[in-house]
């Protein structure tokens, strides 16, 4: 069967290789906290650039939020001369919060996420009981992309993916012949994103790994996310396609659909819930900004007690 928006990013990929566009420039920003990493992609032409999947650092006992990763990025961004265009989410994630309206703030950029985040805000607003002043319908967000839509960044061209699976919203952002493909594959030897989460499902992350996996072999992959492995002592957070079919631990070339979703039902009932899990879904799925203070002009954090 054709997939338009895997042939569009293709061609995409090979203007690129064929010198016609330019080549983005990446520079990754770790964060040890919650081993997230955060892009920050920029035209090197017109320094047009997109900052993808920030960390706002949150100290989960005392409930305090600072913005000392989210710091380094303005530094970067300030010392490159980068004119910021955009503030993307891969995903509303669940184990740390978007540092994404702080960054607006000091740096501009329209807010993106894919268009299924209605439907992780339908489902997280019912187990948050976040109540009728919790908009349902993705406003917080400035844009929601769809799956093969596309748009310039400076003078390269991206191609948006809808890749659910991890959650029904998760989006992979191909900029030039590089691939932002959040939590959906991670590296080789660590394998793949659970699936496990309300509105997640094992069969459908299969597909839409083995999609990512139809583009070009020479396609970077850059991750949201790395856990370091047994026997590798540094973090890492770039791979390609070809390096995915042949290595990747849970879906290499010739593994079955159906033997990856048994393998990955098995391990996600062992994996313990990721523990900013409650701060993050309720923040981020209202754009990266915290509850409606109460009253006494405070946000407050909730725990619904044997919910989750
Ligand atoms: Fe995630």
């Amino acid at each position: 069967m054709r997939d338009a928006a895997i042939e569009a990013a293709t061609a995409q990929i090979r203007r690129v290789q064929n010198g016609e566009v330019p080549s983005p420039v990446v520079c990754t920003f770790f964060d040890e906290a919650t081993n997230t990493a955060s892009h920050v992609v920029h035209c090197p032409v017109t320094r047009r650039a997109a900052i993808i999947d920030s960390v706002l650092d949150y100290d989960a006992a005392a409930g305090r939020t600072s913005n000392g990763s989210a710091q380094v990025i303005v530094d970067y961004v300030r010392r490159e001369g980068l004119t910021v265009d955009w503030q993307l989410e891969t995903h509303a994630h669940a184990d740390h919060l978007s540092a994404a309206p702080w960054l607006q703030e000091q740096l501009g950029g329209k807010l993106g996420i894919g268009a299924d985040i209605i439907r992780v805000q339908n489902v997280f607003g019912k187990i948050f009981n976040a109540g009728t002043r919790f908009a349902r319908d993705g406003s917080q967000f400035d844009r929601l992309f769809k799956d093969g839509e596309t748009f310039l960044l400076g003078e390269i061209p991206v191609t948006v993916l809808h890749v659910p699976g991890h959650t029904p919203a998760d989006m992979a952002f191909v900029i030039g012949s590089s691939a932002f493909v959040g939590d959906t594959i991670f590296m080789p030897d660590f394998g793949t994103a659970r699936a496990d989460f309300p509105g997640g499902d094992a069969r459908q992350l299969f597909q839409s790994i083995r999609r990512l996996l139809s583009l070009p072999p020479e396609t970077r992959l850059f991750l949201c996310h790395d856990y370091k492995a047994p026997g590798r002592d540094d973090y890492a957070w770039l791979t390609t396609v070809a390096l995915e079919r042949e290595c990747n631990i849970h879906v290499h070339d010739g593994i079955s659909e159906d033997e990856f979703v048994s393998m990955r039902t098995t391990r996600d009932a062992t994996l313990a819930m990721p523990k900013l899990l409650m701060p993050s879904v309720q923040v981020n799925m209202r754009g990266g900004h915290m509850p409606e203070p109460e009253a006494d002009g405070i946000s407050y954090i909730k725990i619904p007690v044997n919910r989750l």
